[in-house]
């Protein structure tokens, strides 16, 4: 096959699988995961964020609080894993969407997070789904509801 054949190949390829695809082969931001090497629930986050079309790289850590303390996450706010993306943080189990939502609107933020482990959020899906809001913080230590999620 020459070049040209199989640039063509990868074009009609593309097509069929669609743009959500395209964006997590080639152009989605990166995210940058620290995790500990036993979590699962992080390595369906890190699914999650795949299917909405991030670039994730993922790294195990033994100790994921002194990542915690380094990136600016509060205490009171703190989850099983933490990411870094686009200069900004994303603490536990955020959902795709308020990620995007945060890179588009650009907040004066360090970052958002989803205190704790809330089932039925992205990576914790089980049968009793539970109401949990995305709490964006400060350089200063301010809080705020980012979002909220109902079942
Ligand atoms: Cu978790
Ligand atoms: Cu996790």
């Amino acid at each position: 096959m020459n070049h040209r054949r199989i640039f063509i190949a990868q074009v009609s390829a593309l097509l069929v699988v669609g743009p959500a695809c395209v964006l997590a082969e080639e152009t989605g931001p990166l995210v940058r995961v620290y995790k500990s090497p036993t979590c699962n629930c992080c390595k369906k986050w890190i699914r999650h964020l795949q299917d909405a079309g991030f670039r994730v790289e993922a790294t195990d850590v033994s100790d994921i609080g002194a990542y915690k303390i380094e990136y600016g996450v509060p205490r009171a706010l703190g989850s099983c894993h933490t990411a870094i993306v686009d200069g900004y943080v994303v603490e536990g189990h955020v959902p795709a969407d308020n990620v995007i939502k945060m890179l588009r609107q650009k907040p004066e933020i360090i970052g958002i997070a989803a205190p704790g482990m809330p089932m039925g959020s992205p990576g914790m899906e089980g049968p009793n789904a539970e109401a949990y809001d995305v709490i964006a913080f400060d350089a200063d230590g301010k809080t705020s509801v980012f979002d909220t999620h109902t079942p």
